[in-house]
């Protein structure tokens, strides 16, 4: 039998992804009472997890080290080389979005300061609207960035809308939605090409597909 091993994202993603395999027949019961484990082998030996966090999924999938990986779209945006994205899960909904304070002008002519953890989704947002802006990479609490002064307005990820609203931002522009992926190392694909497809085709009726801005 070809076992498959898949990089999961760590957190808010693995309950649902793992709710999602449960949806479409696939045990994985194994994985709960799961502590500080992070490798896990099924009982029946079709599948290792690797429980990772989300920017490494791409590396472990990459590297050849995992098959396939389970990641946001937002990631992928971040981090596009080096795999094949093959399904939409249809789980981790939310959007990429442009959000400031009330009083942020978006269309003065001042070269604008963005705050974001995602450098290249934002730079290339404000490329393709022909505007020169400076790009502030930040690594959390990206929200606290135009209310302190830093940046004009932030480039980030909007699930639920309550960080934004907690925090006094609000949303000027949607750049795009996003969910979750499943990636695929491209020797993996051709060397366990018939366990993958067996596996897309048992994910696919119960894949809620994309969502849309
Ligand atoms: C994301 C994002 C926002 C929050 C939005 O952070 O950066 O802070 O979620 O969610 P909401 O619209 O439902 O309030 P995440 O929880 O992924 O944590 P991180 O900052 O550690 O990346």
């Amino acid at each position: 039998m070809t076992q498959l091993t898949i990089a999961l994202t760590k957190g808010r993603l693995e309950r649902q992804t793992i709710a999602l395999f449960e949806k479409a027949g696939i045990d994985l019961s194994f994985m709960k009472e799961k502590q500080r484990k992070l490798i896990f082998n099924s009982p029946d030996k079709k599948f290792t997890f690797l429980l990772v966090k989300a920017a490494d999924v791409t590396t472990y999938v990459r590297h050849g080290v995992a098959d396939l990986g389970i990641v946001g779209k937002d990631v992928l945006l971040e981090h596009p080389l080096g795999y094949y994205e093959m399904l939409d899960l249809g789980i981790g909904k939310c959007k990429f979005s442009v959000a400031s304070t009330k009083n942020y002008q978006p269309d003065d002519y001042k070269r604008k300061r963005i705050a974001t953890k995602y450098p290249t989704v934002a730079s290339e947002h404000f490329r393709q609207k022909g505007e020169d802006v400076e790009i502030i990479k930040i690594e959390g609490s990206v929200e606290i960035a135009p209310v302190l002064g830093l940046a004009d307005a932030i480039v980030d990820i909007v699930e639920t809308g309550t960080t934004l609203k907690e925090n006094g931002l609000e949303i000027f522009e949607d750049i795009c939605s996003i969910s979750a992926r499943v990636i695929v190392n491209k020797a993996a694909l051709k060397r366990k090409r018939e366990a993958i497809i067996q596996l897309f085709h048992t994910l696919e009726p119960v894949c809620e597909g994309g969502n849309e801005v």
